[in-house]
């Protein structure tokens, strides 16, 4: 089955040598332009950059370039003003714009594509598109690092139970705890940064894979759509999509930072934990269970992530064993992107409200920290510092100390004096103030540790960068 009437259009742009038109589901099969669309802005950007350029070397007469601008930026007022016929049969976003600027300027239209092919055109487009969400990733980044170091201030000093094997372990601050996802965000921000470097690079001018034998200016082109330089090889300037891999890489790894986070906010709003409250603004009610607040937005940053990896996965295998230079499987490379893009921009945003609006039950905490004889480290380290103990042996003392609480029913903090110094004669009143969780994390100054000193420093710190890095 054909459809002449609807590929008419297009056969205008590459039918030269056919008879007939694509059958229906060849159309479908093949049309972007429900996704590609979305490159509108940066395919106008790039076509007016490579017509300058054109004007610029004598490719194109001035008359005929300023046509071809002002036509452009007809179209361009049209997308946005959503009154553009986006047509399936004229394939993407690239002959769609084409097709409507020669409705509009007529013959000068068809001179705009000398010297480049659809293929360096759509690589320029999505490298512009990427960068785009790179920026905007950051930006967010910065607002969920600003959220979080607000309640790393705030509760550099509130001690809540830390956590390995999910038992609790050795008291440390919330603060601190806030401050682990900092790094881990700032690492996010790094990751995005370093792939948008390599990213930089302009594909235009490439055109199909060989270059032209036109005397464009790859440099100015480049220049003026903000690359650092034009790639080097032609070949792979219209084949690879790298760059958009790292950003999908960057994104599933940033996902699961914030998928782990959201997996310990639905631990900690739990009726068992409290350790956090979220507003009302960022949860749910049951429709039966009139007690119930979930916490949705946390589930969904969780279940999203698998999406974003999904993405990373798919493009990862579209682009394996393709040979060069390019092929239409890479057409494919633009939905896993916008998914990943689009999902990231909402996990971010919603943990950022999350995070900002939540309440920290700090007496919860607080009694959660000592629970669990959280503070046996800390008679362990106090006898290899008071009595010149081995850690070894020292390890041992606490783990009897610790067996007799547990017999008794008692916190460590409980023991009397006597019942301590029948299991370690050495052991003096002094002993018995390590046992607070807050000696406990005040002790803790070493260099990245939990002491709230240390984290009002790293607060600060964080803050700086934050403001300078911009
Ligand atoms: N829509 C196409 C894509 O995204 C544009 C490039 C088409 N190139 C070609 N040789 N058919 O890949």
């Amino acid at each position: 089955m054909t459809d002449t009437n609807k590929t008419s259009a297009a056969s205008a742009m590459w039918g030269g040598r056919f008879a007939g038109g694509p059958a229906a589901i060849m159309q479908r099969i093949n049309a972007s332009i429900d996704f590609d669309k979305r490159l509108y802005a940066q395919d106008i950007r790039g076509s007016k950059a490579h017509c300058r350029m054109l004007v610029r070397q004598a490719i194109l007469t001035e008359a005929d370039g300023a046509a071809i601008l002002t036509g452009l930026d007809k179209v361009l007022a049209e997308i946005e003003a959503g009154d553009f016929p986006f047509s399936a049969a004229l394939e993407d976003i690239h002959m769609n714009v084409e097709a409507r600027l020669a409705e509009i300027i007529g013959e000068p239209a068809g001179r705009l594509h000398t010297a480049r092919s659809r293929n360096d055109q759509v690589a320029t487009d999505f490298r512009l598109w990427v960068r785009d969400a790179m920026d905007g990733m950051d930006t967010a980044l910065k607002g969920l690092i600003a959220a979080l170091l607000d309640r790393a201030d705030e509760h550099a000093a509130t001690v809540m139970p830390g956590f390995t094997h999910l038992q609790a372990a050795q008291p440390v601050t919330f603060g601190h705890h806030m401050m682990a996802y900092v790094e881990m965000i700032g690492r996010d921000r790094g990751r995005l940064a370093d792939a948008r470097k390599r990213l930089n690079e302009s594909p235009l001018g490439s055109a199909a894979l060989a270059g032209t034998s036109f005397p464009t200016d790859r440099h100015s082109t480049a220049a003026e759509l903000g690359f650092d330089r034009p790639m080097r090889n032609s070949l792979d300037g219209v084949s690879d999509r790298d760059f958009a891999l790292e950003f999908l890489s960057a994104c599933s790894i940033c996902a699961i930072h914030l998928s782990r986070l959201a997996e310990e906010l639905v631990i900690w709003t739990s009726a068992q934990f409290r350790f956090v409250k979220l507003s009302d603004a960022f949860t749910t009610g049951s429709s039966i269970m009139p007690q119930k607040r979930n916490p949705d937005a946390a589930e969904l940053i969780r279940a999203k992530t698998g999406r974003v990896i999904g993405d990373l996965t798919a493009l990862l295998l579209v682009m394996k064993g393709l040979p060069l230079a390019y092929s239409k499987d890479m057409q494919d490379d633009k939905e896993p992107v916008f998914e990943a893009a689009d999902t990231m921009e909402l996990a971010i945003a919603a943990m950022t409200g999350m995070i900002g609006d939540m309440t920290v039950n700090t007496a919860v905490l607080h009694a959660a920290a000592g629970a669990g004889f959280t503070t046996a480290t800390d008679i362990a380290d106090w006898c290899v510092r008071a009595l010149k103990m081995p850690f070894r042996r020292a390890h041992h003392v606490a783990g009897s100390l610790v067996k007799l609480a547990e017999d008794k029913g008692i916190g460590l903090e409980d023991l009397t004096l006597a019942e301590m110094q029948a299991i370690e004669p050495g052991i003096t009143e002094d002993a018995r103030a390590v046992l607070t969780v807050e000696s406990s994390v005040a002790s803790r100054t070493s260099f990245g540790g939990t002491a709230p000193i240390r984290v009002k420093e790293a607060v600060a710190a964080a803050r700086a960068a934050l403001a300078g890095a911009g």
